[in-house]
């Protein structure tokens, strides 16, 4: 009894102590732009803090007496988590989410998975990947695609293609109309990345032009948050492969990357990317990485994609946004720190009403890796 209640106390104080960080991210740069400049990020100490809260629950998750010891009220864990669990290693994340990862694992084995990608989701957004593994099979759309993707700008997909359940839009008519410009209007999707418009704009037969002139060959990249993977679908006409990072958030960009022909990796912003040192050309992030992943999260990110990059690969950010004072502040030094040698590096006013009320900015910049380290 004493125990569970000793958990529970600690368990909201790590919530606390999570939100209190979250707040604090959401609210950190500008807020303190009056004083003087220095600690701009969380603090180390609060870092700290929230490392031992979370080292203390996972500690006492592992070792709770067993349910008949208890008092009768605690969660009984379901079997195939237990079993799991014996098997492989589950990330810490997940013990932080024992209500979502117990409704994952809570399944019939041997039979049909309950539809529950929504579920999977969740808890890799939260940091719990890989996921445990399940013993069901997972349901299949009623028509797999019967042609090869000759064309990854078809004038329309086969809604029969993939299993809607899941998301709010049941058909492809209601996401090209409910949400434009997310990458499921090919009429749109096949002018990106080919016109030049202003500044921000790299297109990709200037990429190439680029490389070329620095004698580097690109030949495999990465594009982090990349939707729906047109990037891929483009660098795939130059005879580039590229995979592409992408998560569902209610529409499906899995999907579809994979019926237009392209790799799709369910992989979430936090997770180191899954390839070895110094084997890409190219990782390009999309604005998929912007201000509001936490500070500490994107300077992992940034030196894991410094990790896969080959020397003299190139660095594309692709229309990053933050506030202005930030970017000059906070993201440029950080930039900076990698050292890398800027081949572009442009700035411009977000001009759509969230831009303009932040006084946010992109930076669209190119950047290349040195070639020994
Ligand atoms: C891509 O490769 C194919 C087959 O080798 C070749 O015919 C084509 O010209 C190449 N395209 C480009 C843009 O290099
Ligand atoms: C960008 O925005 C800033 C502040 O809102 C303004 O002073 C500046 O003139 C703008 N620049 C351009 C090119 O519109």
């Amino acid at each position: 009894m004493g125990f569970t209640m000793g958990l529970n106390l600690l368990l909201l104080l790590a919530m606390v102590a999570t939100n209190i960080l979250s707040l604090y991210h959401l609210s950190a740069p500008t807020l303190q732009s009056p004083k003087p400049p220095a600690p701009l990020q969380v603090p180390d100490h609060l870092l700290h803090q929230l490392q031992a809260i979370r080292a203390t629950i996972n500690h006492l998750t592992r070792h709770q007496p067993s349910p008949s010891t208890t008092s009768q009220s605690k969660p009984t864990i379901p079997s195939d988590l237990l079993l799991y669990s014996q098997l492989s290693p589950i990330a810490s994340s997940c013990h932080n989410h024992p209500d979502l990862l117990h409704k994952y694992m809570s399944y019939t084995p041997y039979s049909l998975c309950p539809l529950d990608s929504d579920l999977a989701e969740s808890l890799i957004l939260r940091g719990c990947h890989p996921l445990p593994r399940r013993r069901c099979f997972s349901k299949t759309p009623s028509k797999p695609p019967s042609s090869l993707p000759r064309n990854p700008f078809p004038s329309s997909f086969i809604d029969s293609n993939v299993i809607w359940a899941q998301y709010s839009c049941k058909s492809f008519s209601c996401l090209a109309k409910q949400s434009p410009n997310t990458g499921f209007d090919m009429s749109a999707e096949i002018s990106r990345f080919m016109t030049y418009k202003t500044e921000l704009d790299l297109p990709i037969p200037q990429l190439l032009q680029v490389a070329k002139s620095a004698s580097s060959l690109i030949r495999l990249g990465i594009d982090i948050g990349g939707g729906t993977g047109t990037f891929a679908a483009r660098m795939k006409q130059y005879n580039v492969t590229v995979i592409t990072t992408t998560m569902n958030f209610n529409a499906p960009n899995n999907e579809v990357a994979a019926i237009r022909g392209l790799v799709p990796l369910h992989v979430p912003l936090q997770q180191r990317l899954p390839v070895f040192d110094g084997v890409v050309d190219l990782v390009r992030c999309g604005h998929a990485i912007n201000r509001w992943i936490p500070l500490k999260m994107m300077e992992f990110l940034f030196y894991d994609v410094d990790r896969v990059l080959r020397g003299g690969g190139y660095f594309w950010l692709d229309h990053f946004f933050s506030k202005k004072v930030d970017l000059d502040k906070i993201y440029g030094p950080l930039i900076g720190k990698l050292g890398y040698k800027k081949v572009k590096w442009a700035v411009g006013n977000k001009t759509d009403s969230s831009g303009l009320k932040n006084g946010e900015v992109y930076l669209t910049a190119l950047l290349q890796k040195p070639v020994s380290r």
